[in-house]
C-alpha cells in the first residue's frame, strides 16, 4: 500500500562510510580476508579441512567466499532455516550441526538432502537415530549421520564411553544411514583456559578423549572417517591433534570483544572485523554522551561491552534499547552531537542476528552489501 519503503534509503556501493545513516553494522573486507587467510594457513599446516560455520553471518554470498577460500571446505549450519537458505543459493556442502526431531522438519531434510551434493546431521540418541532411518527410508534416500560427543561442554552429545560406541553400531547398522564420524565441541575449554599454554593443554586433554572415543567405536567394527571439532578460539589449538580431520569456526572471519578479551595474544582490534558505527545524539553531561546504538544494535547477550574501535578513552558503560551510554571522563577532546563513534561489536553471531544488512567497506567505501539472509530462521 504505501511506498515509503526503507530499502530505497539504504546503503548503496561506492557510497562513503562517513554518509552512512547510522547506526550501522560494518565488517572491514581487508581485515575479513586476512582473518579467513590465517585459519586457511593453520588448517593446511596441520593437514585438517576447515568447515566455516555460517550461523554467524547468515549470508549464502559471505559462505561462497568462505567455502572458496578453504579450498571447497563446505559450511556447517546450525538450523534447518540456514541449511535452506544456503542450499537454495547454490552452496553443495553442508552440515547441519543441530538434530533434526519431527515430522515436517525430516521431510524438509530428506527433501533437502536430494538437492545438495552432501548434506549431513547430527545424531546424540537412539530417538534421533530411528527418526531419521524411519524418514530415510520413506523418503528413499541415504542420510549422512554424525555423533555427537560430549567432551564436557555438557551441552548435547552422549558421553565418550560405552553408549558412544553403542550408538555408532546403530547408526552404521541402519539399513538408509551413513555414519560419517563425530563431532566433538571443545567449547567449554573456552570458560576455563586464560593462557594460550592452557588452550593448548585443555584442547589436547579434549581431543585425547576424542582419539578413545574413535578407537573404540573403530574396535568395534565402524570405520570413523571424520572428527569435526572447533570453534574460533579452540579451533588452532585442537586442530593440532592428529585426531582430527575438520575444524568448524563460524565467529573467525570477524573476531568480536569476546575472543579479543580472550585471547589477547592472538587477537587484536585490528583483527575486529565487525563494527557498529553510532552518531552521538545527546550529549548531557560533560564526561557523559549518548550514541543511538543500544541492545538492539548490539547484542548484550554475553558480559562484554561494545569497545571503541580507534580509540582507548572513552567507554561503553550501558545500555537501553536505543541509547548507548558512554563514559567519557578519560576523554581529551569533547565531544559534540553528530560526531560519530566506532565500536567492535560484543558478540558477533548474535550482533549480526539484530541487522538485515552487512556494510562491507574498503578503504573507507562501502564495496558489498550482504543481506542477513537467513535472519529469523531459527526453525
Ligand atoms: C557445534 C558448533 N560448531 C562450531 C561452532 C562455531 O563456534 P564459534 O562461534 O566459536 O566460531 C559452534 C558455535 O556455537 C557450534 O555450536
Amino acid at each position: 500500500m504505501s511506498t515509503w519503503t526503507t530499502d530505497e534509503m539504504g546503503p548503496t556501493l561506492y557510497q562513503p562510510v562517513e554518509d552512512l545513516e547510522t547506526p550501522a553494522l560494518l565488517v572491514d573486507i581487508d581485515a575479513m580476508t586476512s582473518n579467513i587467510e590465517a585459519y586457511v594457513a593453520f588448517a593446511d599446516e596441520h593437514d585438517v579441512s576447515l568447515r566455516s560455520h555460517v550461523k554467524t553471518h547468515k549470508n549464502a554470498e559471505l559462505a561462497a567466499l568462505e567455502d572458496e577460500m578453504t579450498d571447497g571446505g563446505g559450511i556447517c549450519c546450525q538450523t534447518l532455516g540456514e541449511v535452506e537458505t544456503m542450499a537454495r543459493n547454490g552452496i553443495d556442502d553442508i552440515y547441519l550441526s543441530y538434530q533434526v526431531i519431527g515430522d515436517r522438519k525430516l521431510d524438509r531434510f530428506c527433501w533437502l538432502s536430494q538437492k545438495v551434493d552432501k548434506l549431513a546431521t547430527t545424531v546424540d540418541s537412539v530417538a534421533t537415530i530411528e527418526m531419521l532411518q524411519d524418514a530415510a527410508s520413506d523418503h528413499e534416500t541415504t542420510i549422512n549421520v554424525i555423533l555427537e560427543i560430549d567432551l564436557g561442554l555438557h551441552r548435547t552429545g552422549v558421553s565418550p564411553d560405552s553408549e558412544a560406541v553403542a550408538l555408532a553400531k546403530r547408526v552404521d547398522e541402519a539399513a538408509d544411514l551413513e555414519f560419517d564420524g563425530i563431532l566433538a565441541y571443545e567449547a567449554q575449554v573456552k570458560s576455563k583456559a586464560e593462557t594460550e599454554a592452557e588452550y593448548d593443554e585443555l584442547c589436547w586433554e579434549a581431543m585425547e578423549l576424542a582419539r578413545g572415543v574413535v578407537e573404540d567405536i573403530e574396535v568395534a567394527g565402524v570405520p570413523v572417517d571424520e572428527v569435526k571439532v572447533g570453534g574460533t578460539a579452540t579451533s588452532r589449538y585442537s586442530g593440532k591433534h592428529p585426531v582430527v580431520t575438520e575444524i568448524n569456526p563460524g565467529m573467525y572471519p570477524f573476531n568480536d570483544v569476546g575472543e579479543l578479551k580472550r585471547r589477547p595474544w592472538e587477537v587484536s582490534k585490528d583483527d575486529c572485523a565487525a563494527t557498529v558505527v553510532t552518531t552521538v545524539v545527546s550529549v548531557p553531561e560533560e564526561d557523559r554522551l549518548v550514541v543511538d546504538g543500544g541492545s538492539k544494535t548490539f547484542s548484550l547477550d554475553t558480559p562484554e561491552m561494545p569497545v571503541p574501535k580507534n580509540r582507548d578513552d572513552i567507554e561503553y558503560v550501558n545500555a537501553s534499547e536505543e541509547h548507548g551510554w558512554i563514559d567519557t571522563s578519560d576523554a581529551e577532546e569533547s565531544f559534540a552531537v553528530g560526531d560519530r563513534l566506532e565500536f567492535i561489536v560484543p558478540h558477533v553471531c548474535t550482533t549480526i542476528n539484530l541487522h538485515d544488512l552487512i556494510i562491507g567497506v574498503r578503504a573507507d567505501r562501502v564495496e558489498e552489501l550482504w543481506e542477513v539472509q537467513a535472519r529469523g530462521k531459527v526453525r
